[in-house]
């Protein structure tokens, strides 16, 4: 007997091109645990159902929990057929009966959930202390003014704190869109065999519930065939690396020799083979570059799946990949990034004095008018023209003082820590403001 599951009606062996081409185990041995797992039930199941007899199911169970991972990938067309051959070896024929009533569909779609569970609730721990970690900075941090950019120009004063609890609102988004679709994916195919359902009388809600799952799925043919769940988290995935690449880029920014706002953490940076000053940012220029390639994999499924006739097809074969890189990648980035968050060497003088400068408190002093009744239409164009005589005359607006329209009460606006104190409605950047979104934000991470 060889290792192949199928074979009785061919002539011919199967050509070394068609193993090549068609052979899985080198990537789906990744899913051995969760075979093993899933197969463990499965004899449960069957023995619950009189297909195995007690002593025959506690023999198929003891043989499969030996089951060890291969040394070599050879001989084996994928992970199902490796584990059934390592039972052969193990119990002998006995082997045989464990795929009563079950295919390579129902199972591998199981594996794929069993494998997605645990990795979702790795990646939603590894978000939590990312998060965490940023929302203790931006405690420590809450009063902290740096430049606020729109379009990348300066544009008012915020708090360094503040931006890091920006990235802990996406990062909380991320959680909880990981949360619903683990939920929503939380139904265990197992016992819908090929297409059509087992004939095998298993408690499916029974079985499900063994294996940590909600519930059953409840069309054998949907359950086969469906790989939303795979789309779900590679959606996810690459939308929190969208942010992951937002905060990097924004890092690459403020530890640039242009901003010099922050150093990165020596452990953290890379050297030059040619220019010995250099110090360069390469975890955050990876992470910017995976969440390109992240994209890539999440458009890569969905075009494997759309024109898929029902039920399984070998298309989906390719599903798995895409998947085990995506957690790979997430595994490295999001630990270096929340070391390299925590480690992060802020020059708070640097930050306060870029944001202190008079041109980014210019709205400060519009509002100020406004606030003397004039519309703040007006209140602006006063300012606007005031900062274009500061720039051609090269001077500060404190500098060029008071005017018939803009009084001493309105310079007094010019000063980073009133502007900063002013913003202290809900959501806003004054410093107790934050101080206090970081504890809820703490909080709300610990749920
Ligand atoms: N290696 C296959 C996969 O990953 C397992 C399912 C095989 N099913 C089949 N009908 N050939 O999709």
């Amino acid at each position: 007997m060889t290792n192949q599951l199928w074979g009785g009606r061919f002539e011919a062996a199967a050509s070394e091109l068609l193993r090549r081409f068609n052979d899985s185990f080198s990537f789906d041995q990744q899913l051995l645990a969760e075979d093993v797992e899933g197969s463990i039930a499965w004899a449960d199941a069957l023995e619950r159902a009189g297909v195995l007899s007690k002593d025959e199911a506690k023999k198929t169970i003891a043989a499969l929990t030996r089951v060890q991972a291969p040394v070599a990938a050879d001989g084996y067309e994928d992970v199902h057929s490796y584990v059934e051959a390592k039972l052969r070896d193990s119990i002998g024929e006995l082997a045989g009966k464990l795929h009563t009533g079950r295919s390579r569909n129902d199972q591998v779609a199981t594996d794929l959930k069993l494998w997605l569970k645990r990795s979702s609730a790795e990646l939603d721990q590894l978000i939590t202390s990312l998060g965490t970690t940023l929302a203790k900075r931006a405690a420590e941090e809450n009063a902290t003014p740096m430049p606020g950019y729109t379009h990348l120009k300066r544009a008012e004063p915020v708090t360094f704190g503040h931006w890091c609890l920006a990235y802990v609102e996406m990062l909380l988004r991320d959680r909880s869109r990981l949360r619903d679709a683990a939920e929503r994916g939380d139904e265990c195919p197992l016992g819908s065999a090929a297409l059509s359902g087992t004939p095998i009388a298993i408690d499916r809600d029974a079985l499900a519930k063994s294996l940590g799952f909600a519930r059953a799925t409840s069309n054998s043919l949907d359950a086969v065939s469906d790989r939303d769940f795979a789309a779900d988290y590679l959606y996810t995935a690459s939308m929190l690396l969208i942010h992951l690449s937002r905060l990097a880029e924004d890092l690459i920014f403020f530890t640039s020799d242009e901003t010099a706002f922050a150093d990165l953490p020596d452990a953290l940076s890379t050297g030059s083979s040619r220019m010995p000053q250099k110090k360069n940012p390469d975890v955050l220029e990876l992470v910017r570059g995976h969440a390109g390639r992240s994209i890539g994999e999440l458009t890569g499924l969905l075009a494997l799946m759309k024109g898929l006739p029902l039920a399984y097809d070998k298309d989906m074969q390719l599903d798995k990949e895409p998947l085990f890189r995506m957690r790979a990648t997430l595994m490295l980035a999001l630990p270096a990034l929340t070391e390299l968050i925590a480690k992060l060497a802020i020059d708070r003088e640097r930050m306060k004095s870029a944001a202190s400068h008079d041109l980014l408190l210019a709205t400060g002093v519009a509002d100020a008018i406004a606030s003397r009744g004039i519309p703040f239409r007006e209140a602006h164009d006063i300012v606007s023209a005031r900062v274009g005589q500061a720039i051609k005359e090269k001077k500060t607006l404190r500098e060029l003082g008071t005017s018939d329209k803009i009084t001493a009460a309105d310079l007094a606006a010019l000063d980073v820590e009133k502007a900063l104190g002013k913003r202290n409605t809900f959501g806003g950047t004054a410093p107790a403001r934050v101080a206090e979104a970081a504890t809820v934000a703490v909080r709300r991470l610990d749920g």
